[in-house]
C-alpha cells in the first residue's frame, strides 16, 4: 500500500553494524523530488569516515575472522536471509524509495522484487565457486584458486538506489569480500534502512558498511583509499574518467565501471508499427528516462517513420505524470534541481536545432521537477539532442533508409552500452546484433535484464560486467598454485 509519509527510522551512517554519527558530526539534507522539500537530514561521512569504515571492513576480512571462517554455504545462507528481510519490508522500502526518488510506488515494488532475485541469484553461487585443476608443462599439479578481491568500494547513483545495492552487494558477498557502500547524496535513505536489515540477518560485524555522503569528499577517499582492492562505480562517464584516475594515483585498484549510454533502438519497415513504438516508448520514458540503458536514439526505416511518430506521439501524450503515490501515475519527476535545469536545457537545445518537438517540451506544473513527456521528430545525428545523454523523458526519433547506414550510425558514438533492433526478418536481427557496438543487445524486446545475464558497456560506457557469472568475476582474484611432484 503506498503512504507517502513512511516513518524514517535511520539516517547515520552504518559502520560495524551500528549507526553512528559522522566524525565531522555534519549532516546533509535528502531533498523530495516530487515538491523539492526537505525530507530529512542525513549524516554526512567524509575522509575520516571511510577510514572508519575501510578499518572495520578489513578487520572483517582478516584471516580467521568470521566471514572468512565461515562455510561458503552459510555465506549463502545469509545473503538469502538478508533477501528475505529485504522481501518482507517491500512495502516499507516501496514508500521510502518513492519519497526519496520520486518513481512510482509501483516502480519501487518491482525494482526491489528484482533486487531480492539478484540476491538469491548470487546466494546460489557461494559454494560453486571454484578454480581449474590445469596440466601445465613440467609436470607440475597445478591448480587455480579463486579467491575474493578484498575490501571493496562501492558507489552507486541515485536512479536505482536499492537495486544498484544489491547488483553491487550480491557479486561481492558471494565472492566473500566486505564492503564500504556510498549510496548517492539524493537518495540515502533506503541504503541506510537496508543497513539495519543487514545487521537482523546476522551479518558480522564490518562485512558491510554504508557512508553517505557527497562524490568529492565521501566518493573520493573511497577511491583513494590505499587499502581499497577495488571499487565498483555506477553513473556518468565524467566522474568514470575521474575515478580510474584515482585509482592510477593510488594504489591500482581494480575499477569497474557501469557509465552512462546513448543506445540505439532501430525499427525496420516490416514491424509491427504499435507494438514497436511501444516498445519504443518504454525503453526511453520508463524511469522518467533516468536509466543508463535508455533507447534514447529511435531509428525508424523512412518507409514507416509518419506512422511511428504519430503512434510515438500518441503514447508520450497518453502517459500521466504526477504524484508517484497515486496508482494512476506512471511518470514522476526527475530526481533533482540539476537534472531538471540539464534535461530543461537539452530540450531548448532540441527545439534551437530545429527538431519538432511533436509533444511535451515543458516543465509540468509549477512544484517539483516535473517534466512533460516529450517526443522530437526530425532529429538529426549531429544534433545535442542525439549526441548527449539527456538523463531525461526525451524520445529522439531519428529517420534511416538502409541497415549499412543505420549500423554505421548507431555506432557513431562514444557509448556504447545498449542497443535494439525491431523486425521480423531474422537476417537483419542477425546482422544488426553482430554489427552494433553494445554490451547488450535486445531483439524484439528491451531492457532484457534479469539477475542471470551480464550487463555492461562497450567503449566509454564502461568497463567490466555486473550481474550474471560476469559480475561475479570482478570480485575474485585467481591464484595459481603449483605443486612440484617428486618423480617416483
Ligand atoms: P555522478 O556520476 O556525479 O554520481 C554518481 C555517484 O558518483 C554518486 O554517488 C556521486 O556521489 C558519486 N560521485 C560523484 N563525484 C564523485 C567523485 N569525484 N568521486 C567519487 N564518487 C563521486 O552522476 P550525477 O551527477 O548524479 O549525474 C550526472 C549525469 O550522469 C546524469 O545526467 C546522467 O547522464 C549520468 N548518470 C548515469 C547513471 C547510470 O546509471 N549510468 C546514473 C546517474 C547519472
Ligand atoms: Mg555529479
Amino acid at each position: 500500500m503506498a503512504n507517502p509519509k513512511p516513518a524514517i527510522k535511520y539516517t547515520q551512517l552504518f559502520i560495524n553494524n551500528e549507526f553512528v554519527d559522522a566524525v565531522s558530526g555534519k549532516k546533509f539534507p535528502t531533498v523530495n523530488p516530487s515538491n523539492g522539500a526537505v525530507i530529512i537530514q542525513v549524516s554526512e561521512g567524509d575522509k575520516a569516515d571511510v577510514d572508519r569504515a575501510v578499518a572495520a571492513a578489513k578487520r572483517a576480512f582478516a584471516r580467521g575472522s568470521p566471514w572468512r571462517a565461515m562455510d561458503a554455504s552459510a555465506r549463502g545462507l545469509l545473503i538469502n536471509k538478508l533477501a528475505d528481510l529485504i522481501e518482507r519490508d517491500i512495502n516499507y522500502l516501496a514508500n521510502l524509495e518513492t519519497l526519496d526518488n520520486g518513481k512510482t510506488f509501483e516502480s519501487s515494488v518491482v525494482d526491489i522484487q528484482a533486487s531480492v532475485s539478484t540476491l538469491r541469484y548470487y546466494a546460489g553461487w557461494c559454494d560453486k565457486i571454484h578454480g581449474n585443476t590445469i596440466p601445465s608443462d613440467g609436470g607440475n599439479f597445478t591448480m587455480t584458486r579463486k579467491e575474493p578481491i578484498g575490501v571493496v568500494g562501492q558507489i552507486i547513483p541515485w536512479n536505482y538506489p536499492i537495486m544498484m545495492l544489491a547488483w553491487k552487494w550480491g557479486p561481492a558477498l558471494a565472492a566473500g569480500c566486505t564492503i564500504i557502500l556510498k549510496p548517492a547524496e539524493q537518495t540515502p535513505l533506503t541504503a541506510l534502512y537496508i543497513g539495519a536489515l543487514v545487521k537482523e540477518a546476522g551479518f558480522p560485524a564490518g562485512v558491510i558498511n554504508i557512508v553517505p555522503g557527497y562524490g568529492p569528499t565521501a566518493g573520493a577517499a573511497i577511491t583513494e583509499h590505499p587499502d581499497i582492492r577495488k571499487v565498483a562505480f555506477t553513473g556518468s562517464t565524467e566522474i568514470g574518467h575521474v575515478i580510474l584516475g584515482a585509482s592510477a594515483k593510488s594504489n591500482l585498484k581494480h575499477v569497474s565501471l557501469e557509465l552512462g549510454g546513448k543506445s540505439p533502438i532501430v525499427v525496420f519497415d516490416d514491424a509491427d508499427i504499435p507494438e514497436a513504438a511501444n516498445i519504443a516508448h518504454r525503453a526511453l520514458f520508463d524511469n522518467h528516462g533516468q536509466s543508463c540503458c535508455a533507447g534514447s536514439r529511435t531509428f525508424v526505416h523512412a518507409k514507416i517513420y509518419d506512422q511511428f511518430v504519430k503512434a510515438a506521439k500518441e503514447l508520450a501524450m497518453k502517459r500521466k505524470v504526477g504524484d508517484p503515490f497515486n496508482p494512476q501515475t506512471v511518470q514522476g519527476p526527475q530526481i533533482d534541481q540539476e537534472m531538471f535545469d540539464k534535461v530543461m536545457g537539452l530540450i531548448k537545445s532540441g527545439k534551437d536545432e530545429g527538431a519538432v518537438c511533436e509533444t511535451g517540451g515543458d516543465r509540468e506544473g509549477t512544484v517539483g521537477f516535473f517534466i512533460k513527456p516529450t517526443v522530437f521528430s526530425n532529429v538529426k545525428d549531429n544534433m545535442k539532442i542525439a549526441r548527449e545523454e539527456i538523463f531525461g523523458p526525451v524520445q529522439c526519433i531519428l529517420k534511416f533508409e538502409t541497415m549499412e547506414e543505420v549500423i554505421e550510425r548507431a555506432n557513431n558514438t562514444t557509448y556504447g552500452l545498449a542497443a535494439a533492433v525491431i523486425t521480423n526478418d531474422i537476417n537483419k536481427a542477425l546482422q544488426f546484433t553482430q554489427s552494433v557496438d553494445a554490451g547488450s543487445v535486445w531483439v524484439n524486446c528491451y531492457d532484457a535484464i534479469t539477475p542471470q545475464t551480464p550487463f555492461g558497456g562497450y567503449k566509454k560506457s564502461g568497463i567490466g560486467r555486473e550481474l550474471g557469472e560476469d559480475g561475479l568475476e570482478g570480485y575474485l582474484e585467481t591464484k595459481t598454485i603449483s605443486i612440484r611432484v617428486p618423480a617416483i
